[in-house]
């Protein structure tokens, strides 16, 4: 492996060949670092044609290649395995903003561009960028489309493979793909950009992207009200839908174990609604027209709710700072679970119209296998999405619970995310978290398709093996 290295030092300079092992420890490792792998090096190229030279080079050798951007994932998918003869490709050099194109309403972006530079060049050419996620300031848009990061917007504006118009990519041969068109229609026989968005590096690695740009709304208004069941939570959905419509741009659910763990963390975090009502949803409206219509809309649906009971307790941002708050507050949970120590995590849709029985159901089970779980349960209810994430009983060791009950638990929420007819990923991804999962999950004719796939795309299987598909 000496040559192989040697040969590296002839496409990137040496300072970006990391092989010590406290240069290596950052990438090696995920967010919740549940994940530690090992790597022959960690590389760091700047641009799609070293990529691609060090596709070649890998192939030629046999080498496979981790692909990473913020590492912010959740599935391990951006963490090399254990054998030290992985290679890990970070491409947070490759930031730069190629072009924006106000009259098309895209702009062409590198990779490792941070997602939150993506949304701030946006705005300070008057427009959005609508993916947004707690992970923004770390997480890069090719981890984004790499594993379609869906996020608070969704609702309204789609998941990260809703935003892209077109992709660059280096294949498993070092070749360069250039799909770097900003074309709104484009049925040129197969869809390649959709093929490697949520791939999660096994079949290519992004290196640009098309991504679309959308007007900016002239205001926004937010509120937290209060739900006593879930179908009231559903309702009141379905309710917004109908009489803001796309004015939705915000529909997000926690429930009060979540909220109280967010408390625990983050004493300055506490929900302004007083009551302990069982779930608390974060409602934003966004508008084009004006603040006074916006206003006005929410005040009177908000009231609708209220009267037939939908809601029983609401308040409504004064201002962009208490906005924030209640945003801060929902994207805290996340931190507020890091804080509290590992857990289990199941990011999974059920259509709406079984959510309540999926819900009803699920916590039924699990407080009755597992006595004193603590059922963390939030997420984007405007998508079906939830993030049920189990925590053990209080004063229990997690690593020890886990040991014990990890499989059984998602044995439970994924039975019954199957009689949901539900996903069993979201958003998140597969990496090698769900890896054993997505088989039964997909189902035999699915997974044999994948695998088809994966194996044209990747002969030798260098790009991200075990990862999403094993072949
Ligand atoms: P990484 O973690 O580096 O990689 C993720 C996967 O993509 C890996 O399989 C990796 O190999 C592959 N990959 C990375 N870059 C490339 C590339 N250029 N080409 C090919 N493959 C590549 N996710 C959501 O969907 N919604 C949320 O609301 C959300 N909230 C989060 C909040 C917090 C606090 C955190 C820590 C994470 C959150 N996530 C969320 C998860 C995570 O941020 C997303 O999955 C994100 O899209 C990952 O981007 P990344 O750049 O960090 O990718
Ligand atoms: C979120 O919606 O906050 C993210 O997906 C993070 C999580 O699931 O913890
Ligand atoms: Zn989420």
């Amino acid at each position: 492996m000496q040559a192989f290295i040697e040969h590296l030092s002839k496409i990137l300079e040496q300072r970006y060949i990391l092989t010590q092992d406290e240069d290596k420890a950052p990438y090696l490792t995920d967010w919740r670092k549940r994940y530690i792998g090992k790597a022959l090096a960690v590389l760091l190229p700047s641009t799609s044609d070293e990529v691609a030279a060090i596709v070649k080079l890998c192939a030629q050798n046999q080498v496979a290649l981790v692909p990473q951007g913020g590492n912010t994932g959740f599935c391990g998918g951006a963490t090399p395995d254990n054998s030290g003869k992985q290679v890990v490709l970070n491409l947070k050099r490759m930031n730069q903003i190629r072009e924006i194109d106000i009259a098309n309403q895209t702009i062409t972006i590198e990779a490792g561009c941070i997602l939150q530079a993506l949304q701030e060049k946006a705005l300070e050419h008057g427009f959005l960028f609508p993916l947004s996620l707690g992970a923004e300031g770390s997480c890069m848009i090719g981890g984004n489309l790499a594993t379609n990061a869906g996020g608070t917007n969704v609702l309204r504006y789609g998941n990260a493979r809703d935003l892209c118009l077109g992709l660059e990519v280096v294949t498993a041969k070092g070749e360069i793909w250039n799909g770097i068109k900003g074309l709104r229609k484009d049925n040129t026989g197969y869809d390649l950009r959709d093929l490697f968005i949520g791939s999660e590096g096994t079949l290519g690695i992004i290196t640009a992207a098309v991504m679309k740009l959308y007007p900016l709304p002239v205001s926004q208004w937010t509120t937290l009200v209060a739900c006593e069941n879930i179908a009231s939570t559903i309702a009141l959905l379905n309710l917004f839908q109908k009489r803001a419509s796309s004015l939705l741009t915000g529909f997000e659910m926690m429930t009060r174990e979540s909220l109280d763990l967010n408390e625990k963390h983050f004493p300055h975090m506490a929900n302004p609604l007083q009551g302990n009502s069982p779930f608390t949803v974060l409602i934003e409206l966004s508008d084009h027209e004006s603040e006074e219509h916006v206003r006005q809309l929410l005040e009177a649906i908000l009231e609708e709710a209220f009267e037939v009971k939908l809601i029983s307790d609401a308040v409504i941002a004064s201002n962009l700072a208490q906005a924030n708050t209640f945003w801060h507050m929902r994207e805290h949970i996340t931190l507020a679970q890091a804080e509290e120590g590992a857990n289990l995590k199941h990011d999974i849709t059920i259509p709406l119209s079984s959510l309540d029985s999926f819900i009803q159901q699920t916590d039924a089970l699990m407080r009755d296998k597992f006595p004193g779980v603590r059922i963390i349960n939030f997420g984007h209810l405007g998508d079906g999405n939830l993030h049920y994430n189990i925590a053990p009983p209080l004063g229990v060791d997690p690593k020890i619970f886990n040991e014990v009950n990890e499989k059984q638990i998602h044995e439970l929420v994924y039975g019954q995310v199957e009689r949901c007819k539900g996903s069993i990923s979201a958003e998140h991804g597969v990496g090698q978290l769900k890896l054993d999962g997505l088989r039964a999950h997909k189902g035999e004719v699915a997974h044999e398709l994948m695998r088809a796939l994966k194996t044209a795309l990747d002969p030798q299987n260098i790009l991200n093996p075990h990862k999403v598909v094993s072949i």
